[in-house]
């Protein structure tokens, strides 16, 4: 699980990872920083990015100006009363008679020791826990929706489609006809070839076919696979790429987790306006990365990136591919780098580029071997998780 439970607000990385430091092994995981920076002075519309995460702690500062704080307290208060706000700042009795006022549970000195650190959190998480209890109670209801699972990587050949036709098959052969694949791979996807299916029709058609809103018409535009898994395939003509807008795309994917209990969407290398645009809807995001310095780093800036336009309510699930690749890195330099902890290894195997040759993941193919393991308790992550969380809207950016 890595939805986070404590929210960092501050634009300061450096004192996130004074409180990794702090909270140890304690809180592995389970700290998260929501970049401010630029955008401090709206609070209504910071509220707007926390869209459906449930924190059980905000904690807001250093370096954010405590009127600004203050305000966004307040709006915690109001808004999201089963948070429990902590203000990171120097503490003095006209600041204390403000931050109660606000609402806010705690204020922690920035230069704190690391017990007191860990106590204040610890009352903090503790008092959430009980105000949930209280105010949620059982009634907290969601609409059935499926889980948007979106496969993320910074670069290409990092393994995407590899893990995304082999997540989306396990979850098919886990429950039948309830698991979807979308290739957003718009110039070069290869999802049919992974599958080896030959699609009549693929992700433009649907789109502009069933103009995104006619679910049965647009499950029409689906190829099956033997194994009761949906393909919305790509198209095979680059020159295709443009010819869907990033809101079809989305209005697209969104239709088919009203009839999916699952959707893994593959994606491009990086972050592109469609990708963007389907992250925004995804209630889960499968980073993956290969097990080398570039890589990692641009998965940390790609992360980053995601946090600064606000789009912090997925689940992120971290994997890295060929991870027993002897480059003198280990799976701890990539968790320190990347701020998360690793959620699924995959080892280097030939298996993959002959299972990808024959159309025939290794999930399917070769269940027994190491690497498909890894695969299915990836799936196996999403199949234990209600379908809970809605997706959020980004601020300030338009889709196209
Ligand atoms: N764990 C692995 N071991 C060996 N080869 C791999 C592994 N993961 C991916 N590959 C190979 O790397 C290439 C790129 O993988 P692919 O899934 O197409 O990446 P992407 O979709 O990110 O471009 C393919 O030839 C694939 O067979
Ligand atoms: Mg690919």
């Amino acid at each position: 699980m890595t939805e986070p439970r404590i929210l960092l607000a501050t634009p300061h990385a450096g004192y996130e990872q004074r409180l990794r430091r702090a909270f140890a092994q304690h809180l592995d995981g389970q700290l998260r920083r929501w970049d401010m920076a630029g955008i401090a002075a709206d609070p209504a519309a910071l509220l707007h990015q926390l869209g459906d995460i449930s924190p059980a702690v905000v904690a807001i500062g250093p370096d954010v100006a405590v009127p600004a704080a203050l305000e966004l307290a307040r709006q915690l208060d109001l808004e999201r009363p089963e948070i429990s706000v902590v203000l990171i700042t120097a503490p003095s009795p006209e600041l204390w008679e403000q931050a109660v006022g606000s609402g806010v549970r705690d204020v922690l000195a920035p230069d704190a020791v690391d017990a007191e650190v860990q106590s204040v959190f610890d009352r903090a998480l503790e008092v959430a826990a009980r105000r949930r209890q209280h105010l949620l109670g059982d009634t907290e209801e969601h609409a059935p929706r499926g889980r948007i699972i979106t496969v993320l990587s910074p670069k290409g050949g990092s393994g995407k489609t590899t893990v995304a036709a082999n997540l989306a098959l396990a979850l098919a052969l886990a429950e039948p006809n309830r698991a979807a694949i979308v290739d957003l791979d718009l110039q070069f996807g290869d999802v049919a070839a992974a599958l080896r299916l030959a699609p009549a029709h693929n992700l433009i058609n649907a789109a502009h076919g069933s103009n995104g809103g006619d679910r049965m018409l647009l499950k029409s535009y689906l190829t099956a696979h033997v194994s009761n898994l949906w393909a919305l395939c790509g198209s095979d003509s680059p020159a295709d790429g443009e010819a869907i807008t990033c809101d079809e795309a989305r209005a697209v994917v969104e239709s088919l987790a009203e009839e999916f209990a699952y959707v893994v969407v593959d994606t491009s290398g990086g972050l592109s306006e469609h990708t963007l645009s389907v992250i925004e809807a995804s209630t889960d995001l499968v980073l993956v990365a290969a097990m080398d310095v570039p890589s990692v780093r641009s998965l940390r800036k790609e992360l980053d990136a995601l946090d600064q336009l606000g789009l912090i309510h997925a689940r992120r699930h971290l994997l890295i591919n060929r991870a027993d690749s002897k480059v003198g890195l280990d799976l701890r330099d990539v968790e320190a780098t990347v701020g998360q902890v690793v959620d699924v290894a995959l080892p280097s195997t030939r298996l993959i580029p002959l299972s990808l040759n024959q159309g025939s993941p290794v999930v399917e193919s070769e269940p027994r071997s190491p690497v498909a393991r890894q695969l299915t308790a990836l799936a196996q992550r999403f199949l234990e998780q209600p379908a809970e969380l809605q997706p959020a809207r980004r601020r300030s950016r338009r889709a196209r």
